[in-house]
Parts: C-alpha cells; sequence; structure tokens
C-alpha cells in the first residue's frame, strides 16, 4: 500500500533513506552495540557530539526516547520540570513526563514558544517546605512544531539559559529540528546548542534516516543515559546498520535543509491570496507551513486535497499543517498549489 505517486506533505518523518544511506547501510561494520562493540554507533555518536559541540553522546530508537531519559535525569522523580504549553513533550509524548519520568509538568503559555523571561522566574519553586515540588530543569523546543516550525532565536535562548544557571536548573532542548532552526538562523548549530546541558536532535525527520535520535551533553550525563535506556528496552545490537543512515544525515543531510525552507515558502505565497485560508506567511520561516480554514474544516478540504494526490496533515479541526522536505521537490510544490487553487475555486 503506502502513498506511491502522491505528493506527501504531513511530515518530514515520511522521509526515505536516500541512495547513499542505503549503500552506507549496507557496508556498516557492525557489532553488539549493548556490549559497546558496534564501530558505526560509536562512529555516529562521536560525529553527534562534536558536530553539537558536546562530550558525549547516545544513539537512541527515538526523539520520546531522547527526551524521556533527559527529563528523567534532568528532573526525576517528583520533581518539577518548566515546560511550554503546546510543547511536544508535554502534550505528544504519551505522558511519558509523569509515566516514565515521574516528574511534574510546569506548563507555561507563550507567544510562538517564547514564554516570559519573568514568567520562568516567578515559576522556579526552591523546595522551601517538605509538601513543595522543588523546580530541577527547564525545557524549549527548537524549531518548535505546534508553532509552525518557528526558530526561537538566539538571544532568548540565552537569557532562558541565564535564569537556569542561576537557580542550578538543568537546560535541556528538545531539537528535534534543531539544524532547521540553525539553518533558519543562519548560524552554526553550535551557536544554539551551547547553551543547553543537553540537546536531543532527530535524524529520521529532515534529515531522512530510516530511524532514530542522538541525545548529547556531558560524559557522566550520558553514561547515566545509557543505563536508563537499556532500561527502557532501548538497548540495540547490531544497530550501526541504522546509524550509518544517521552519519550521513549529519554530513550531507544537515547541509540541504535551506531547500525545505525555500519550498515552504513558495508554497505558502503561492496560496496566500486564497480567501478561504489564512497563513502567517511572517512565521513561515523553516519547512512548515501552517493552513488555517476559514469556511470549511480541515478534515473535508484533506479529502479533497488527497483527490489531487497532495497529502497535509490535520493539525486540529481548522488548522492543517504543510511540512516540505527530502522527497518534495519543486514538482510537488506546484501540484500542491495548483490543487489549493482549484479546491477553492468558486
Ligand atoms: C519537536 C519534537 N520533539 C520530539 C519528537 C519525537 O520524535 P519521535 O517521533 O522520534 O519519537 C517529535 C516528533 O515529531 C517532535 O516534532
Amino acid at each position: 500500500m503506502g502513498y506511491k505517486g502522491y505528493s506527501d506533505f504531513r511530515s518530514d518523518t515520511v522521509t526515505r533513506p536516500t541512495e547513499e544511506m542505503r549503500k552506507a547501510m549496507y557496508e556498516a561494520e557492525v557489532g553488539d552495540d549493548v556490549l559497546g562493540d558496534d564501530p558505526t554507533v560509536k562512529e555516529l555518536e562521536e560525529l553527534a557530539a562534536e558536530t553539537l559541540g558536546k562530550e558525549a553522546a547516545l544513539f537512541v530508537p527515538s526523539g520520546t526516547m531522547g527526551n524521556t531519559i533527559a527529563v528523567k535525569l534532568a528532573a526525576g522523580e517528583g520533581k518539577e520540570i518548566i515546560l511550554e504549553e503546546h510543547s511536544h513533550i508535554y502534550n505528544y509524548e504519551a505522558g511519558n513526563v509523569s509515566r516514565i519520568a515521574g516528574s511534574l509538568p510546569r506548563v507555561l503559555s507563550s507567544d510562538h514558544g517564547i514564554i516570559p523571561i519573568e514568567k520562568i522566574e516567578e515559576n522556579i519553586h526552591k523546595s522551601l517546605r517538605d509538601h513543595i515540588p522543588e523546580t530541577k530543569a527547564i525545557a524549549l523546543e527548537n524549531t518548535h512544531n505546534f508553532w509552525g516550525g518557528v526558530p526561537i532565536p538566539i538571544d532568548y535562548i540565552k537569557q532562558v539559559s541565564e535564569i537556569a544557571k542561576k537557580h542550578n536548573l538543568h537546560f535541556h532542548l528538545d531539537g528535534a529540528r534543531v539544524f532547521n532552526a540553525a539553518t533558519a538562523l543562519k548560524v552554526d548549530v553550535k551557536e544554539i546548542t551551547k547553551y543547553f546541558d543537553s540537546v536531543m536532535f532527530c535524524l529520521s525527520k529532515g534529515l531522512s534516516a530510516p530511524v532514530g535520535s542522538v541525545l548529547v551533553g556531558k560524559k557522566d550525563f550520558i553514561r547515566e543515559a545509557r543505563i536508563v535506556r537499556k532500561y527502557l528496552g532501548g538497548g540495540m545490537r547490531q544497530a550501526g546498520i541504522i546509524a550509518a543512515a544517521g552519519i550521513i544525515s549529519i554530513k550531507v543531510m544537515t547541509k540541504r535543509l535551506e531547500e525545505d525552507h525555500i519550498r515552504a515558502r513558495r508554497l505558502a505565497e503561492g496560496i496566500a491570496d486564497i480567501k478561504d485560508i489564512e497563513i502567517e506567511l511572517d512565521r513561515v520561516k523553516t519547512n512548515f507551513v501552517m493552513v488555517k480554514m476559514k469556511n470549511t474544516t480541515s478534515f473535508d478540504f484533506l479529502e479533497k486535497l488527497k483527490n489531487y494526490k497532495v497529502l497535509a496533515l490535520p493539525f486540529n479541526d481548522k488548522l492543517v499543517r504543510f511540512v516540505t522536505h527530502n522527497d518534495i521537490d519543486d514538482k510537488d510544490v506546484e501540484r500542491a498549489i495548483d490543487a489549493i487553487h482549484s479546491i477553492f475555486k468558486n
């Protein structure tokens, strides 16, 4: 089955491994990584740590597992972590922040992912009495998925990191798409990651690997993370087969994300004049285009769109998300623009 022949804008997670990845996977030297014997996993972890400017890295099966391990170690049982109200960690990770990490999320509202600094500081709790759960960590998300893939600016990250330092909080980044953020902000990724104690980033989204994410941080933190990964069932054996694709994600695929951003922009501009929909053009900065339905529902619109062999994702009843990625070319974008115009033609 599948959607062969469709232009699939549902997510950058639908990307398939490139030819170069498939070849590298076939040729990968492997070993038992639980025993520490897989040279390709080691190479990926060293490359990830170096690229993000951290001491060490851990290859994990998913972004959800990477974030869960980080929250468990950074906040832990009965302790608070400050999260943005629409963050992926709070909303879309099956409740792991409490289910597995045992932590108490303190969820704060924001303007497009930016929680006012004073609000963060007001919500940091010291355990002055037995009954007050202490704040131990804070996490940001960059780019921010719910808020339309917007990059969170560096001066804001810096301000939050100063608060985190002042109050001795662990500062974690859900950087599932941190390379998209770096591309949009026109900086080396280290200029973003240097402010954080730990960062999770995904190989399997815009970077096109079939599986996997990486958690980076200090050596001691990653040593502990390895133990948590194991008891969560994430210890993988000859994982070099998939790590080989991840190496190409970092070396090659991080360099082409601008293309996806240009295509997202073209898509947004190509449909912005349709009066039945609404797009915040100035928020289209990476590979997401959020389209608001004015006179129909997301579901009706997507049913019609499917007839033109174009797929996108309903975010809610009125909001539809289009994501550009390595398996979307200029023709797909033009096909989507034409299809959307045809649907709303009076
Ligand atoms: C911002 C963000 N963080 C974390 C994740 C989790 O990644 P995974 O699907 O690999 O568990 C996602 C996945 O969409 C995401 O968008």
